[in-house]
């Protein structure tokens, strides 16, 4: 039997520190803004980009929701950025990926001004993040982190295994674990000998968009199994890029879907706006 980490929990105690972080910037003037913005109507990026308002509100956050049509042309949305990037309301900014195909994403995140990043997808935070000297850590691998040091788990001389290596995850978790001496290893669509890779892992982090892609073979018993999925089975329900039923009587510890990585992206969010609105006012 696992120890399942709870991590809607954890999210929740996070983003009461961040409402009382919020709160006192308020006093002095300063109320953290963030604006998010949605192109088309894709509409899983609807409810994420919901949900996001929604924690900003509740959070005393200011919050902004940008919603641009799907024929929205590079030019219209970089002058959106520019205009956002002016405004000393809005100090963190967020454009929802994937874009529209005929849109350039690695235009738009480098049109976003660095110390508004609250994504930290810009490259000059990428190399913050890469030298071990961030202002912003990327939202979902910071959740990550949170949730492996509040289950009282240290990164230190484990065996760590990323699954995936996107520019938004993978990459930049394998780095984190890095920062703190983990012995990281991606793993990718190219990989051989995958589960055998897999199962030398103390944390094994999954990202890889695949429902119930890590099975019971894979998994170390008693390992860390961490899992950023958020997939649709074949019953079309929510799930992971785990096996869930399959690893967690294997694992030492685990993180559901729903539950467990997600909220963590968002309350991270939260703090890096934070972070953001403080920068910027010299506090
Ligand atoms: N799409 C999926 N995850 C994310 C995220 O963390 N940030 C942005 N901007 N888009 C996403």
């Amino acid at each position: 039997m696992a120890n399942i980490i709870d991590g809607k929990a954890i999210a929740a105690v996070i983003r009461a520190e961040v409402a009382a972080e919020a709160a006192a910037l308020t006093v002095q003037g300063v109320t953290p803004g963030l604006a998010v913005i949605l192109v088309g109507e894709d509409p899983a990026s609807c409810t994420y980009v919901r949900n996001k308002q929604k924690a900003c509100l509740e959070a005393g956050l200011y919050a902004e929701q940008i919603n641009m049509p799907a024929t929205t042309t590079q030019e219209e949305l970089l002058a959106k950025v520019e205009e956002l990037n002016a405004r000393t309301d809005i100090h963190g900014i967020l454009c929802q990926l994937p874009l529209p195909r005929h849109l350039d994403d690695k235009a738009v995140i480098a049109a976003i001004s660095p110390d508004k990043d609250v994504d930290a997808f810009h490259a000059a935070n990428v190399g913050h993040i890469m030298i071990g000297d961030h202002r912003f850590l990327p939202c979902t691998p910071a959740g990550v982190m949170e949730l492996i040091h509040r289950a009282g788990v240290t990164v230190e001389g484990k065996e760590c295994v990323v699954i995936g290596r996107s520019n938004i995850v993978g990459k930049p978790m394998a780095m984190l674990l890095l920062h703190e001496n983990g012995t990281v290893t991606i793993c990718h669509s190219r990989t051989k000998g995958l589960a055998d890779i897999c199962r030398r892992a103390d944390i094994l982090v999954a990202a890889v968009g695949k429902p119930k892609f890590v099975t019971a073979d894979m998994v170390k018993p008693g390992a860390v199994v961490i899992d950023v999925g958020m997939d649709r089975d074949e019953n079309g329900k929510l799930c992971g890029d785990v096996d869930y039923a399959a690893v967690e009587p294997i694992a030492g510890a685990i993180t559901p879907v729903p539950g467990g990585v997600g909220p963590m992206t968002i309350a991270m969010l939260l703090k890096n706006t934070i972070t953001a609105a403080r920068m910027q006012n010299g506090l």
